[in-house]
């Protein structure tokens, strides 16, 4: 007799390879329409089924793990960010929690970079009145932006996409500084400029990126106290999460001219962000597309199902968060 597949519930349409090898490996139960569920949905699809594969659009806070079926041992994340996951309940609970790291990496530090030169080169503002056939003449005082070659790329989390961002920040001979909970080695450090605090680090930013997890302590983060101590005319980059900063303390500083301008491409409350933003000229926006290439999505999943297929076999999966 074979053995039982285990099932999973899969809370959004995932690329076709990887959808394909969750149909080989388990009895999976897929979103062709990738409708999106709230909790009660994920709540009732989930029932029987001994895991979920979900993505940071779904949130599992404590009172939503106290409902998940009995069956669900596990809560594999199709995500490096685990904010969406209460970890201290899942744990309580003994949920196996995963995430997806590594595997982002490059395609997130792209999108930093571009989020740089976007902010600081006014390419939203270009690229509209080219598109809207508003451009009608060239100055030589049009359109100024900032260069930031040979300037200071400050990041906030040296993580694993900070330290890569670090790298490409040096391909335009900037000088990376950054704050961490912990100082890096100096193979991984690189010759970049370790601050102890937030406070000691912003005051050497021309641009500063975000790269830190939400957490309770990195929530709100930039500030209004924060930003002020940033040089005037820096420019703020953030792949991370948007909670990490106060949009109203960023919107005033860019409405004051505190800041040159602002490349995002996540926001509190995504989709529904904070209109201000789209009314600045001065913010380049994305919209949280930092993962979003064909290879590092297919990775992502196939990540979540390594970490998935060492649970059902007993061994203790790669990437546990909790
Ligand atoms: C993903 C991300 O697209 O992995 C993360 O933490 O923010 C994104 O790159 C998203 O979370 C997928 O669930």
């Amino acid at each position: 007799m074979t053995k039982k597949k285990p099932t999973v519930l899969v809370t959004r349409k995932l690329p076709p390879a990887v959808e394909a090898r969750l149909a080989r490996d388990y009895d999976a139960r897929l979103n062709p329409d990738d409708r999106l569920y709230d909790a009660d949905a994920v709540i009732e699809l989930a029932t029987g089924a001994d895991a979920i594969l979900p993505c940071h659009t779904e949130r599992f806070p404590a009172e939503v793990i106290a409902r998940l079926p009995e069956s669900v041992r596990v809560i594999a994340n199709f995500s490096v960010g685990v904010d969406h996951v209460d970890l201290a309940a899942a744990k309580a609970r003994g949920l196996i929690v995963t995430n997806t790291p590594d595997v982002l990496s490059d395609a997130t530090a792209e999108i930093a970079i571009l989020l740089m030169l976007g902010a600081a080169r006014r390419a939203g503002e270009g690229e509209r009145l080219v598109r809207g056939a508003e451009w009608r003449d060239w100055s030589p005082t049009f359109m100024l932006g900032t260069q930031v070659t040979g300037k200071r790329f400050g990041i906030v989390g040296m993580g694993r996409v900070g330290q890569v961002a670090a790298r490409r920040a040096r391909g335009f001979d900037m000088t990376v500084h950054y704050h961490n909970r912990h100082r890096l080695a100096p193979e991984a450090e690189r010759g970049a400029i370790f601050h102890a605090s937030v406070e000691d680090l912003l005051p050497h930013c021309d641009v500063l990126s975000l790269h830190c997890p939400a957490t309770s302590e990195s929530i709100g983060l930039l500030n209004r106290a924060r930003i002020a101590l940033l040089p005037d005319g820096a420019i703020v980059v953030n792949t991370a999460r948007g909670a990490v900063v106060d949009d109203a303390a960023l919107i005033a500083a860019l409405r004051s001219g505190k800041l040159a301008a602002a490349g995002l491409d996540v926001f509190n409350h995504e989709p529904a962000i904070d209109p201000a933003y789209r009314e600045l000229a001065n913010t380049f926006l994305l919209p949280h597309i930092g993962s979003a290439t064909r290879e590092t999505r297919d990775a992502m999943g196939f990540r979540a199902l390594d970490n998935l297929d060492a649970v059902f076999a007993g061994r203790e999966p790669g990437d546990r968060v909790a």
